[in-house]
């Protein structure tokens, strides 16, 4: 994509011959352009050069196996995927003996495919890297994929794979990087993959493989980093990987591997980090001496005995060995180290004094956090010096929960005491963000400049107006616990060292630590040199394949110790365009990381995305396909174009409007294919952050009921926003419920129960689940039968997610929305949103449909006019009188009761939705019997087919996306309601 947004880019500088000629400069010029043009000559050859018809379809065979929502693979045609121009994301190389251009790379990152990976692919021999990192890729991995013997980097990581790992991978020799990792992949470990000699990084985190690790990964001589937190890995561990001469980092984190660690485990020299956490690790906690390069060490929540390693590395920043069950004192050199962050010894049975913290460096660092956790031990005593230590700023030792520090008859003078009895981790549930500003100075930038490039020359500042890469890089397993905020000095310089340019062309945008993941995401700008406004298509590959093949890491001490491995998030061009506001966004990102450190992470790319989004809409209106932001998980739902949502309305015409809403217009739009659809066109002061708007489709797309109005696609594009859904024809109950239409009861219990079948599944079903918050009759939707389906749900009526601790919250605290005359009294006083807040709105939706009444008319309130009927005996007199033949006051009585129970003042007094839908069956079984002999309607009588679970007949409503997979069944056995897989 970055690519594309490079070509869209129309850049003076960006061309060739002018680069050329500049080089060639003053008097040599009519050299230098003899040279360029002999130069242009040998170049023009490959031009001529052809795909290898083999390859060419091997990809069309890839792009015929995806959903392809954003439109990325349609430039995907013909018979040239070299070209020039070259198929989006292909790069190639000419084979200069037979003229044929071979594909190289596939560089399909954050695409948003969603198919498999098909065996084709194996015919790429050529290939040097395959990069489909984060799309939503199903299937297996072929073991196909073993015939490309070339392949340097494989990269299928952040997808859905499932199946096991094909032993044939183990033929992929040439590979250094191996990259399966957050996938669903399950089985063993095959131990072909000792085959991959030449290995670095073998990243299998997050799936569900099993069994032990093998013995042959000890033959992979090259590997560095072995990751495969998260997994069902077993015992026991192979002593011989041990002999791996350049290991640096062992995560086995979450994974029952319930043995002991080798002996020989701890005795790696080159060993950096070594985090087995949870791991159900047992024997004595292990001797750590003779490993003086370990920086991290994570043995938290394993069956550890024994005292803890006497010796540790002078480096240690990160040391964690909390839940075991350790004994004996803390070893006083702990106290000394330098560069400690994080020492975590909680919940153990340590006892003995505290040793003297506060001589270390990082304690005499003002910036840097430290926090020393000895919660829920034995300790019984500190000193003066650490008590002094915890006053500076930045550090923290917590001391809960032993007895004779902080008991009731602690030692702990009171002032201190608030500080360290009071034990919290929520320093660690914290996102921490920064971004570094653009250098101060008193240059005069361009007031346009959406990012003013500066250089700092001799005490000259020269400020220009650029067009920066933006590379963000998530560090996957740092042996930092808190981010310092000098590291992004550091940062700037190692970015600039290893892609050789000067440090003012880097820039750290935004740093975000995501707390749940251990892991810290790094937003990079990376400028074009002094005056250039930007990159020119090779720099920017360049710039890419610097990053993409990890070469930024190489030979840097600091990166190899702390940084540790990162894995490639994105990469693009940020134009001109997209407004400065992007680059400050890292305030709102860390309020959102302190929430959930997950969506903020999301966040974070959705911002960028936005970026990049914005920018490709501004340079070329033929481009103006939505591009999806990476992680959104959107399955079913089609992107539209502005222009293609235009012409369904006949340009928006008054003639096409159905209705309007509180979020804006709704027309009636024919698409193309002639299928009739819904479009909600968000008007001025209703449009959400591009965020939120992915965030709601993502979630609205998940979201099936047969009682639920389906979203079809969305628009965002040309700065507007509109939601594509199911026409239907029948308009909203609302308009049924006049004096001038019959509707018989049997109908309007029909209606009642899809209602509150739908309502349930939002409730319970959808995940997450949601509250509806504005459930009204004009919100009741029916197709041409009569089947009602609740529309206008979205993100803004989540239910509460649980917190980090898996405390769910009872209800959501929000501004109190709703619609006069359904709205929850209660809700209303508290504002405390629950399940029952659509409960009561339901209830009044009974009301109407019994009644036929308005919630409010003329001063009355349906709920306190049926409440009075009721208590005078009288219901059948509140029926609404264009129910046809009238109901029996046997089924009348027990739905108007239901009614009322559900719009009882206190929440606590009204019934669940699951107990509403099974009173609803109940009563239509009791009445069913009574109106089959009146049915008369030909609809109705096709509608009571369905409720005996006949479905053969039943046509899906106007819709062309409609899926004609109805599942109707009555009876108690259908609470769950059916989910329709598209
Ligand atoms: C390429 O690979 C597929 C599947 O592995 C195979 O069926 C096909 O015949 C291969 N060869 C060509 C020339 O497409
Ligand atoms: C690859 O590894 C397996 C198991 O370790 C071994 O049996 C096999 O011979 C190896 N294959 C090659 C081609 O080296
Ligand atoms: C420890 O780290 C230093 C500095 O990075 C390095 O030079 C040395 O080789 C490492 N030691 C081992 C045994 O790998």
């Amino acid at each position: 994509m970055g690519r594309r947004d490079m070509m869209a880019n129309p850049d003076p500088q960006s061309n060739t011959e002018k680069m050329s000629l500049r080089g060639g400069g003053g008097r040599g010029g009519v050299a230098a352009r003899l040279v360029f043009i002999l130069l242009m000559a040998t170049f023009s050859v490959p031009a001529m050069a052809v795909s290898d018809p083999t390859e060419t379809a091997a990809l069309l065979a890839f792009k015929s196996a995806q959903i392809d929502p954003g439109g990325k693979l349609s430039a995907w045609n013909g018979n040239d995927p070299c070209g020039p121009p070259a198929w989006a994301g292909i790069y190639c190389e000419v084979d200069t003996t037979t003229k044929v251009s071979h594909v190289i790379e596939i560089r399909a990152m954050n695409y948003n495919l969603r198919g498999t990976l098909v065996p084709h692919l194996g015919n790429l021999t050529r290939l040097l890297r395959l990069n489909v990192i984060n799309n939503g890729l199903t299937g297996q991995i072929p073991p196909a994929l073993g015939k490309l013997g070339n392949l340097i980097l494989f990269l299928v990581n952040n997808n859905e794979l499932t199946g096991e790992i094909p032993p044939e991978l183990g033929n992929l020799t040439s590979l250094i990087r191996f990259q399966i990792d957050v996938n669903r992949l399950s089985g063993s470990i095959p131990p072909q993959l000792g085959n991959l000699t030449r290995v670095n990084h073998l990243h299998m985190n997050n799936n569900s493989l099993s069994g032990a690790i093998p013995a042959d990964l000890a033959r992979l001589r090259n590997l560095n980093h072995l990751i495969l937190d998260h997994n069902k890995v077993s015992g026991p561990l192979p002593e011989v990987l041990s002999t791996v001469p350049q290991l640096t980092i062992i995560q086995l984190d979450y994974n029952p591997i319930n043995a002991g660690l080798p002996l020989s485990w701890t005795q790696i020299p080159s060993l950096i980090k070594l985090s087995l956490r949870n791991c159900s690790i047992t024997g004595t906690a292990p001797e750590l001496g003779a490993m003086s390069n370990l920086t991290f060490v994570d043995m938290s929540d394993n069956g550890l005995t024994g005292g803890l390693p006497s010796n540790i590395s002078s480096k240690m920043i990160t040391l964690a060995f909390s839940n075991n069950q350790l004994v004996g004192n803390v070893p006083p050199q702990y106290a000394t180290l330098d560069a400690i962050q994080n020492l975590d010894l909680s919940n153990n049975k340590l006892n003995g004094s505290v040793p003297t913290f506060g001589t270390g460096a990082s304690f005499n660092n003002d910036s840097q956090m430290v926090v020393i956790d000895l919660q829920n031990n034995l300790f019984t005593g500190w000193n003066v010096q650490t008590q002094e230590a915890v006053t500076r700023p930045n550090k923290k030792v917590w001391l809960t929960g032993n007895p004779s520090m902080c008991g009731s008859n602690g030692i702990i003078p009171a002032p201190t005491q608030l500080s360290v009895c009071q034990g919290s981790n929520s320093v660690l549930q914290q996102g921490v963000s920064y971004g570094s500003d653009a250098p101060k100075g008193t240059a005069v930038c361009p007031s346009s400049c959406e990012y003013p490039a500066l250089l700092v020359e001799a005490n000259n500042l020269t400020c220009w107006c650029a067009t920066p890469i933006t590379v963000q890089i998530r560090l996957k397993s740092p042996s930092f616990t808190y981010f310092d905020p000098g590291y992004l000095t550091y940062f700037q310089g190692l970015a600039a060292r290893a892609l050789s340019i000067s440090t003012y062309q880097v820039r750290a945008s935004n740093t975000t630590r995501t707390p749940g993941l251990f892991s810290q995401d790094i937003t990079l700008l990376i400028f074009p040199p002094a005056k250039s406004a930007s990159f020119n298509e090779s720099a920017y590959d360049a710039v890419y394949l610097q990053f993409a093949s990890w070469r930024v890491s190489a030979g840097e001490e600091w990166s190899f110790s702390i940084v540790g491995p990162y894995d490639f998030l994105d990469f693009f061009i940020a134009t001109a365009g997209s407004s400065k506001k992007g680059l400050s966004t890292g305030a709102v990102v860390g309020i959102v990381v302190g929430a959930v450190a997950l969506a903020a992470a999301l966040a974070a790319l959705f911002t960028f995305a936005l970026l990049r989004r914005r920018s490709a809409y501004s340079r070329d209106p033929k481009q103006a396909l939505p591009l999806l932001p990476p992680g959104v998980n959107i399955k079913g739902v089609k992107g539209f174009t502005f222009a293609e949502l235009a012409k369904a309305t006949d340009n928006f015409s008054s003639d096409h409007e159905l209705g309007q809403g509180g979020y804006g217009k709704v027309y009636k739009g024919v698409l193309a294919d002639g299928g009739l659809v819904a479009i909600k066109r968000a008007q001025e002061g209703s449009m959400q952050g591009a965020t939120q708007f992915y965030t709601e489709i993502e979630l609205l797309s998940r979201v099936h009921h047969r009682n639920l109005v389906q979203l079809l696609g969305f628009c965002n594009d040309r700065g507007e926003q509109m939601l594509v859904y199911e026409f239907m024809a029948g308009g909203t109950l609302r308009d049924h419920l006049t004096p001038t239409e019959i509707m018989d009861f049997g109908r309007r219990m029909h209606i009642a129960l899809g209602t509150a079948r739908g309502i349930l599944y939002l409730h319970t079903e959808a995940d997450p689940p949601i509250f509806h918050r504005d459930i009204k009759a004009s919100n009741i939707l029916l197709d041409e039968r009569y089947n009602a389906k609740v529309a206008d749900f979205g993100l803004s009526k989540l239910a509460p997610i649980p917190d980090l601790n898996g405390a769910t919250p009872e209800h959501v605290s929000t501004i109190v929305k709703g619609t006069p005359g359904y709205l929850d009294p209660e809700y209303f006083l508290t504002q405390k949103l629950t399940d029952k807040t659509d409960v009561y709105s339901f209830g009044v939706v009974l009301l109407e449909i019994i009644t036929g009444m308005f919630p409010i008319a003329y001063g009355k309130n349906i709920v306190r006019e049926v409440n009075r009927a009721m208590e005078e005996g009288d219901i059948m007199s509140i029926a609404d009188p264009q129910m046809g033949s009238n109901p029996s006051k046997q089924g009348l009585e027990p739905l108007l009761k239901l009614a009322l129970a559900c719009c009882q003042n206190e929440s606590e007094a009204r019934p669940s939705m699951v107990e509403i839908v099974r009173e609803l069956e109940d009563i239509w079984r009791i009445i069913k019997p009574t109106l089959m002999s009146k049915v008369d309607s030909d609809t109705f009588s096709i509608d009571m087919e369905h409720l005996r679970g006949s479905h053969g007949q039943m046509q899906p409503s106007s819709s062309s996306f409609q899926d004609a997979s109805y599942i109707m069944s009555d009876g108690k056995g259908d609470l769950r309601g059916s989910i329709n897989p598209r």
